[in-house]
C-alpha cells in the first residue's frame, strides 16, 4: 500500500487526582468512547489511550495528514468530553490545558500538545512513542542527539550503510520562532551549540539523510509562550522510527539509560532526573516528579496499531531509575537554590517582583569603599 498513514500523538492535562500527579480512569474511558465513535464514523483508523502523570495521551492512526482539521477536532472533543467528566468529579485543575472556548481548524495553539508524522508503511514499520511529564519539549534534545549523532550510542551510524550518511536534524528557537535545519555529522558542534540550550531551541524533527525519510518528531507547543503568560510546562511527546535504516529499537531506548537533567519538576521551576518508568509507573508523585517518561514500542499494519509493548518496564532501567532517585535526593538538598531552581526567566512560578516590590523603600545605595588609586610607577 503506498497511501500515506500518519501516527498522530495529541496530549493535554485536562484535570488530575488528587493534584497534578495522575489521569482518572474515567479520563481515559470517556477519551475512548471519543475515539471509538471516531473510529466509527471514519475519522480515524484506530487509536490507543493512555496517560503519563496527568497528561492524557491519544495515540491514533489515520490517512488524513499532519494538521488535518477532523483528526484535531475528535481529540479536542475528547479533551472536552473528559473535562465536563473531571469537573463532575471535581478533579483538580479540570480542563487546565484546554486555553480556547472553542475549537478552530487544528489544536496547535489552542493547548494540547502535539507530534505528529506521516510516512509510508514499511512492511513491518516499528514505532516507539515517547510522553514525559513535569518537563518541556527540550528534554528531548540530549536522547535525540545520542540517538541520531553520536556514534557511542547508535552503532549503525558507523556500521550500518543506510545509517551511515547520517541525520538532518530541524531545530526551533522558541523565543524569535525560527527553524535551523543542521546536517549532522558535519555540523554537529554547531547542533549542539543550539541545543545544549534546551530551552530555547528544541530539536523538532529528526530527517534521515539517505532519502529525506522522517525518522522523529517532538511536540513543541510551548504553552507560556501560546497563553503569553506562563500556564505550564508544555510536557512533551515524541515518536521515532526504529528499524531497518533507522536506529534500533535498542539505540532508540538505550539513552534514557542515563536520566539526564531537564526542566520542570515542581511548579515547572525546578532541574531534576528524567526518570524512564513503566506505565505503571507513569505518576508524578515525588515533590510531583521526579519528571518522568514512558516509551510505548508499536507496529503500525495497514494503519493500524499493534501492541504497545511497554518499553521502560523492564529490570534493564532499573540501574536508570535508581540514579536517578539519587540525583533527585541530591539536587533536593539545594532547596530553592539555583541551579535545582531554574533562573527567574524560566521559573513557572515567582514571587520575585512582589518581593522586590515590597523591599523598594528598604533598598539603600551599595557605598562601596575604594582604595585610594596608586600611580602605576610605584609598584615597579
Ligand atoms: C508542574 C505541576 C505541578 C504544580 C504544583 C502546584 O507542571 O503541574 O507541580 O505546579 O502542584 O500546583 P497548584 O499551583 O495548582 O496548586
Ligand atoms: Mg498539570
Ligand atoms: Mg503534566
Amino acid at each position: 500500500m503506498s497511501r500515506k498513514v500518519t501516527l498522530s500523538v495529541i496530549k493535554a492535562d485536562v484535570g488530575g487526582l488528587a493534584g497534578h500527579h495522575i489521569v482518572h480512569p474515567d479520563l481515559l474511558a470517556t477519551a475512548t468512547r471519543v475515539l471509538a465513535e471516531g473510529r466509527e464514523r471514519g475519522v480515524i483508523e484506530d487509536f490507543y489511550v493512555t496517560h503519563v502523570g496527568d497528561d492524557l495521551e491519544l495515540i491514533m492512526t489515520h490517512y488524513k495528514g499532519v494538521d488535518n482539521s477532523e483528526v484535531h477536532g475528535l481529540a479536542w472533543e475528547a479533551f472536552v468530553e473528559a473535562t465536563k467528566v473531571a469537573k463532575s468529579l471535581g478533579l483538580y485543575g479540570a480542563g487546565q490545558d484546554l486555553l480556547a472556548d472553542s475549537f478552530s481548524g487544528n489544536v496547535r495553539g489552542l493547548g494540547p500538545g502535539v507530534a505528529e508524522m506521516e510516512f509510508i508503511e514499511r512492511p513491518s514499520e516499528p514505532v516507539v512513542v515517547f510522553m514525559a511529564d513535569k518537563t518541556e519539549p527540550g528534554a528531548f534534545n540530549l536522547p535525540f542527539y545520542r540517538i541520531f549523532a553520536d556514534p557511542f550510542n547508535t552503532a549503525g551510524l558507523v556500521i550500518d550503510p543506510k545509517l551511515h550518511h547520517g541525520f538532518r536534524f530541524e531545530v526551533m528557537d522558541l523565543y524569535e520562532s525560527l527553524v535551523y535545519e543542521l546536517n549532522t555529522p558535519e555540523e554537529a558542534y554547531d547542533l549542539l551549540a543550539l541545543i545544549g540550550s534546551p530551552y530555547r531551541y528544541t530539536v523538532k524533527r529528526v530527517y534521515r539523510r539517505l532519502d529525506g525519510e522522517i525518522a522523529a518528531v517532538v511536540s513543541s507547543e510551548r504553552l507560556s509562550l501560546i497563553a503569553g503568560r506562563y500556564v505550564g510546562k508544555d510536557d512533551p511527546v515524541a515518536i521515532v522510527r526504529a528499524q531497518a535504516g533507522f536506529p534500533a529499537l535498542g539505540e532508540i531506548l538505550e539513552p534514557f539509560a542515563t536520566p539526564h537533567l531537564v526542566a520542570g519538576w515542581m511548579r515547572g521551576s525546578f532541574v531534576g532526573p528524567l526518570m524512564p518508568v513503566s506505565q505503571r509507573d507513569a505518576k508524578t508523585t515525588r515533590f510531583d516528579g521526579p519528571p518522568r517518561i514512558i516509551a510505548l514500542g508499536f507496529n503500525i499494519k495497514d494503519g493500524k496499531l499493534v501492541g504497545p509493548s511497554d518499553l521502560f518496564d523492564d529490570p534493564a532501567f532499573d540501574e536508570a531509575r535508581r540514579t536517578a532517585n539519587i540525583i533527585a535526593d541530591y539536587m533536593r538538598r539545594h532547596g530553592p537554590f539555583m541551579p535545582h531552581r531554574l533562573g527567574p526567566e524560566e521559573m513557572e512560578y515567582t514571587t520575585l517582583p512582589e518581593v522586590l516590590k515590597k523591599l523598594s523603600g528598604r533598598a539603600r545605595k551599595l557605598e562601596e569603599k575604594k582604595s585610594a588609586p596608586q600611580s602605576k610607577e610605584a609598584h615597579e
